[in-house]
């Protein structure tokens, strides 16, 4: 392999997630790990100790921009808190750097604009984290309603639940308007999967949510109506057994997707049915979708190809989580405007 054929990557911030994303990025096959830098002292160096511990000559930084000043790297990624994702995107563009940004990119559809705006301006590329898109399962899923077991779509309900643990609840301490709360936690994949699918543009959202002390929500649950009249449900919740499932009903009959966010170890299941009495179930091998997602992204650097993941979807999904906040508050059905 050619050093060429490997994208040079940095990452913004020592956060849990990097558990799983430092891994991927060593493991990648078109992929080096240059850097990754933290604001708190010792935290890049600690990170990486922990976990990649065998990988030489990463550099570690004690702040933020020494690493976007790298010019040997280029693309990052960004594990910040949700409240810095779209101010650490922009100034990473602006260094000419590829980004892919967990989810959620922003809270503001505003700034996705902006970020669009300059990744035009210094021709990089810039994806929103959705790892659980790179799982092949999506691909059996699509494989399945295309040959139309099920019929036409009329209905998705997907859910995603765990018990938080106490030391996490600190997600929970900022309020939403600062990305707090399991919405823009885990509330974003919810809408995401619900989507996925229907390829029609939502036009009203209502949910309603229960909030802990600090204003952030906990637990929500919603419809998303499509132009074609497909309505879409989503519930999630911090304080509920582990369900991680989208589920989708058509004129024929029913598909359902046992464990979208998959957890090392986890077994992908996808199971159908119709109503002339055809039962199914398929397991499906692992695979580490983080890993899949980093190689996605840096083939599409390397080979100048489109992400799979767009803005406009980043958008979108940003619109509608945006709805069904303002629904929440006013306990009224949001209307979206066409975009
Ligand atoms: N894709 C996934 O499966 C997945 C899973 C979990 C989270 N996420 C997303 O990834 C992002 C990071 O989530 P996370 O749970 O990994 O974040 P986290 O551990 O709370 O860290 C977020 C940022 O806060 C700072 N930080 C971390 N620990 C800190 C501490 N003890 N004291 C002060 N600051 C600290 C770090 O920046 P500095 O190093 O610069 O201080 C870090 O980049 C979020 O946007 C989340 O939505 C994605």
């Amino acid at each position: 392999m050619t050093a060429t054929s490997k994208l040079r990557w940095g990452i913004l911030g020592a956060a849990r997630v990097n558990e799983r994303l430092l891994p991927a990025i060593v493991e990648a096959a078109n992929s080096e790990l240059v850097a990754i830098a933290s604001r708190r002292p010792g935290a890049a160096a600690q990170t990486l100790a922990q976990y990649a511990p065998h990988t030489q000559g990463v550099i570690t930084y004690d702040n933020l921009d020494d690493l976007l000043l790298n010019p040997d790297i280029q693309a990052v990624y960004i594990p910040l808190a949700n409240h810095e994702h779209a101010e650490w995107t922009l100034r990473a563009i602006e260094r000419g750097k590829h980004v892919l940004c967990e989810k959620p990119m922003a809270l503001k559809v505003e700034d996705i604009d902006a970020i669009q705006a300059a990744a035009k301006k210094h021709k990089v590329k810039v994806m929103e984290g959705f790892m659980y898109r790179f799982h092949p399962q999506h691909a059996r899923v699509r494989e399945l309603l295309q040959s139309s077991v099920i019929g036409e779509i009329r209905s998705v309900r997907s859910s995603y639940s765990f018990m938080m643990r106490p030391a996490r609840m600190y997600r929970l301490q900022e309020p939403i308007a600062n990305g707090g709360g399991a919405m823009w936690d885990i509330g974003c994949y919810a809408i995401h999967s619900a989507r996925m699918f229907i390829e029609q543009q939502p036009v009203a959202v209502t949910a309603m949510a229960k909030h802990v002390d600090s204003g952030a929500d906990i637990a929500s649950s919603g419809i998303i109506e499509f132009a074609n009249g497909v309505y879409a449900h989503f519930d999630f919740s911090f304080e509920r057994a582990r369900r991680c499932e989208y589920e989708i009903t058509g004129t024929k009959g029913g598909l359902k997707c046992h464990i979208v966010w998959q957890l090392p170890g986890d077994v992908p299941v996808i199971s159908w049915w119709t109503e002339a009495g055809q039962q199914c179930e398929e397991r499906l091998p692992a695979h580490n979708h983080f890993r899949l997602e980093i190689e996605h992204f840096s083939d599409c650097v390397l080979n100048d190809t489109p992400p799979l993941l767009t803005l406009a979807d980043a958008k979108e999904n940003c619109r509608v989580i945006n709805a069904a906040l303002d629904s929440v508050r006013s306990g009224k059905l949001a209307r979206l405007t066409n975009t």
